[in-house]
C-alpha cells in the first residue's frame, strides 16, 4: 500500500500562522514508514500546532504535507485518520463511568464506523474484539479491562487514551506528552508501553522529559520559535551545546 521509497509523512515548508505570530514557520520535516522521531522544544516552540498540520485540526497556512505520497495539506481530520493518521490529546477524553474495555469497543466501533460507513448494532464483532485485546494487551491493561474507568489511576487513563488511539490500526501516531502529569513509576511503565509499539508504527513524539524521549526514538527533531533549529540521532542530540542552551535551568520534569 505504501509507495515505494517515498517518505510516509513529508513536510514541505509548513507554516501556520495566527495574524502576526508565526507559530510554525517554515518547516520541512520527513519520516519513514515505521520511523520514530521525538520533537522537544521549549513550551510556545509551536511543537503542538505542527501536530495540528498534520491531523488536520489547524490546516497549515502554506507549505505541504504529503502522507503515503498523497497531498493532505487541505484534508479535513477525518479523510487523515481514515488514511491512518492517529494522534492522542494532552487533556483526558474519556467515559469514566463506563469500563476500561468498553471505552476501546467505544472506540473500535467508531473507526469501523467512519471507515465502512454503516452501523453496526449488537455484540462486539469478531474483529473488533481482536483490536481491543490487542490493544489492552499493547497498552498492559489486560488485568483493569473490567473496571470502571474512573477507579484506575490517572497513568492507566493515559495509558488507555493511548490503546483508543490504536484502535484505529494507524500508520502514524503523534503523542503529545503522553507522560506529562505522569509519576516516576507511571512515566516508566509509559515509556515501555510506547517501546513495545508495533515497529511498523510510525511514532511522533512531543516531550519534556529529554531522557525519556531519546530513549525512544530513532531521531530527534528541536523546534525554537516555530522553525526547525536542528535534527539528530539521540546521541547526537545528547551532547549538543544548542540543545542544553534550550533546556538550560529548565526542571527536567516541568
Ligand atoms: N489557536 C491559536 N490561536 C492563537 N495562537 C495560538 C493558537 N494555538 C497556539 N498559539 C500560539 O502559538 C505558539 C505555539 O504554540 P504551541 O504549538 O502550543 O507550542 P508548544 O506545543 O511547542 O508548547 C504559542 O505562542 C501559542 O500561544
Ligand atoms: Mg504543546
Amino acid at each position: 500500500m505504501s509507495t515505494s521509497g517515498a517518505p510516509l509523512l513529508q513536510l514541505q515548508g509548513v507554516s501556520i500562522h495566527f495574524g502576526a505570530l508565526k507559530a510554525v514557520d517554515g518547516v520541512t520535516l520527513q519520516l519513514a514508514a515505521g520511523e520514530r522521531v521525538a520533537i522537544l522544544g521549549p513550551n510556545g516552540a509551536g511543537k503542538t500546532t505542527l501536530f495540528n498540520a498534520i491531523t488536520g485540526l489547524t490546516p497549515a497556512t502554506s507549505g505541504s504535507v504529503l502522507f503515503d505520497g498523497a497531498d493532505i495539506t487541505r484534508a479535513t481530520p477525518d479523510a487523515r485518520a481514515h488514511r491512518g493518521i492517529a494522534r492522542t490529546f494532552q487533556i483526558t477524553n474519556l467515559f469514566f463511568g463506563l469500563t476500561v474495555e468498553d471505552n476501546l469497543l467505544l472506540a473500535a466501533r467508531g473507526t469501523a464506523r467512519s471507515r465502512f460507513a454503516f452501523w453496526r448494532d449488537g455484540g462486539a464483532q469478531g474483529s473488533e474484539r481482536d483490536t481491543v485485546e490487542s490493544a489492552l494487551t499493547r497498552c498492559q491493561l489486560l488485568a483493569k479491562r473490567h473496571l470502571p474507568v474512573k477507579d484506575i489511576s490517572y497513568g492507566e487513563q493515559r495509558q488507555l487514551e493511548l490503546a483508543m488511539s490504536l484502535t484505529s490500526e494507524p500508520r502514524l501516531l503523534l503523542l503529545d506528552e503522553p507522560a506529562a502529569g505522569l509519576s516516576p513509576a507511571e512515566r516508566v511503565l509509559m515509556a515501555e508501553v510506547i517501546r513495545g509499539l508495533p515497529r511498523t508504527l510510525a511514532l511522533v513524539l512531543i516531550e519534556h522529559d529529554i531522557d525519556l524521549a531519546l530513549g525512544l526514538v530513532d531521531r530527534v527533531v528541536c523546534m525554537v520559535q516555530g522553525t526547525v533549529l536542528l535534527e539528530g540521532r539521540p546521541d547526537e542530540i545528547r551532547g549538543n551545546e544548542q540543545v542544553q542552551a534550550i533546556y538550560l535551568g529548565r526542571p527536567r520534569h516541568a
